[in-house]
This record gives structure tokens, C-alpha cells and sequence, in this order.
């Protein structure tokens, strides 16, 4: 395995292409997509319904496989890696949160976070599980229970789980999805805050506000990178997407 250093990027991306086939014909949902997401860095990936985005997302963490192309993610090129292997990186390397917190209600959010890692048979140090929750701002709630935390304290755990291996890259797909607006400010802080202390961020969003706590908003429409944007606030942010959903 390649050793990463500080100023490798976090993920790389090289010509994606991936055609989904069925009965009913074929969709080019990536047509080659080349971008590198630096380390350290916090960027939003934002396009129409159907543009590629969920694909991307998919093949950057090596859930899915292209069909041409290929994913290096901190100086490991996925493509070379078999089943195992690649399971293997994706526990060590990358964290995941989605729309859906995922979390076992009967467990405290302490064993929810240590869940994946004893699934995989790690040893879970319990300093590693408190300090991922510490980093999400709750560390007094180690022996609470979902049913018993706000939809922002849950998805704060989740972030928390995805974060306790140290992952190269966190990858959030719609994470402020199911929160409402003030909550889903605090997790977008959150995130933002990561970012800060070195954590690279990629988030899937249609949210122009969510967006703009971003250092970076990549824009996809059918399969293609059209556009990158810098520090823009959500309004520039909004317009551009209105653009590309005529
Ligand atoms: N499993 C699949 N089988 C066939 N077509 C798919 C599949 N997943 C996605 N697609 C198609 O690929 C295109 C991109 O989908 P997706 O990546 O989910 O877009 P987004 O997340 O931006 O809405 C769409 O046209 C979608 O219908
Ligand atoms: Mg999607």
C-alpha cells in the first residue's frame, strides 16, 4: 500500500464512466468525471435529480465499481484492489452518513459508534469511541439511546461512528436530509468544523444553504462535472443550480 502524506490528495478521480444496463436499455450515469478533492478540504456535490450524483458518491467510496476510469483515495488506487482488500480500506479509510441515521436503537450512542469496528473484529479502544463523540460535541451522552436524543444528537452519533476509525475521507450523502433547519445548521457547523481541523468532507446535497457551508461545490448535470464554485454563498449557489435545472 501506498503511503499517503500531508499533502496527498484525499480523493482523486480519473475519467469515471459508469453505464447502468437493464432490460428497459442503458443510462451513461458517468461520462467522465474528473475532479480531486483535496485533502483537508470540505466540498458539496450538487446537480439535478438523476445528474450522477448518488453514483459518484457510490464509486468515489468504492461501493460500486466504473466502468472505465479510476478512484485513488489517499494514494491507494482502488482499482487494483480486490473484494477484501477493498472492504478493508473502506472500514479504515472512509466513513460514511446518510439521510437515515442507521443507529440500533437499543444500543447507547457509545456502542452504536463502536458497532462497525466490532463487526469487523477490531479491537474498539473505548479513549477512541469517547473522543469521536467528543468531536461531535457529545461527550456527556455516551449511555444515551437514540430514542432518547433530538434528530440532531442522532445524526451527531452517526457522524461520531463515522469518524471513530479516522477516516481519510467522510463522505455524507443528503446528511441534513431528515433534520429541520436549525438542527441542520448545527450539523452543518459540525461538518464545516471537521473540515477545519484537517477532515475532508464530501457531501451530497440539493440544498444551497447546506452547500455554502462548503469550501467547494462541485456541480454535476447527465454524468458530467459542469462547474466548480469557490466560497459561494447560497444564493450564488441557488442560481447556479436554477440554471442547470432549465
Ligand atoms: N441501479 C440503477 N440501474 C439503472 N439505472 C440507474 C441505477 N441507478 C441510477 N440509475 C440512473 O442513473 C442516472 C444517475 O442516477 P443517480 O446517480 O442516482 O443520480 P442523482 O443521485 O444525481 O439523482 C439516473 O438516470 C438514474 O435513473
Ligand atoms: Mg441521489
Amino acid at each position: 500500500m501506498t503511503t499517503s502524506t500531508a499533502t496527498e490528495p484525499a480523493v482523486v478521480l480519473d475519467g469515471i464512466t459508469r453505464t447502468y444496463r437493464s432490460r428497459s436499455g442503458t443510462v451513461d450515469a458517468l461520462r467522465g468525471v474528473t475532479h480531486v478533492f483535496p485533502a483537508g478540504t470540505f466540498t458539496a456535490v450538487m446537480g439535478p435529480s438523476g445528474s450522477g450524483k448518488s453514483t459518484l458518491m457510490q464509486i468515489a467510496a468504492g461501493l460500486d465499481r466504473p466502468d472505465g476510469g479510476g478512484v485513488t483515495i489517499a494514494g491507494t488506487p482502488l482499482g487494483r484492489l480486490d473484494r477484501t482488500r477493498l472492504t478493508k480500506l473502506r472500514r479504515t479509510t472512509m466513513g460514511f452518513v446518510f439521510q437515515q441515521y442507521n443507529l440500533l436503537d437499543a444500543l447507547t450512542a457509545f456502542d452504536n459508534v463502536a458497532l462497525p469496528a466490532r463487526l469487523a473484529g477490531q479491537r474498539v479502544h473505548r479513549a477512541a469511541v469517547h473522543d469521536a463523540l467528543d468531536r461531535v460535541g457529545l461527550r456527556d451522552l455516551a449511555r444515551r439511546r437514540p430514542p432518547e436524543m433530538s434528530g440532531g444528537q442522532q445524526q451527531r452519533v452517526a457522524i461520531a461512528r463515522a469518524l471513530h476509525t479516522r477516516p481519510a475521507v467522510l463522505f455524507a450523502d443528503e446528511p441534513t436530509g431528515a433534520l429541520d433547519r436549525s438542527t441542520g445548521r448545527d450539523v452543518l457547523a459540525l461538518l464545516r468544523n471537521l473540515a477545519d481541523g484537517g477532515q475532508t468532507v464530501v457531501m451530497v446535497t440539493h440544498d444551497p444553504l447546506a452547500a455554502s457551508y462548503a469550501d467547494a461545490v462541485l456541480f454535476l448535470a447527465d454524468g458530467l462535472v459542469v462547474g466548480q464554485m469557490r466560497h459561494g454563498d447560497a444564493t450564488q449557489i441557488a442560481a447556479r443550480m436554477t440554471e442547470l435545472e432549465r
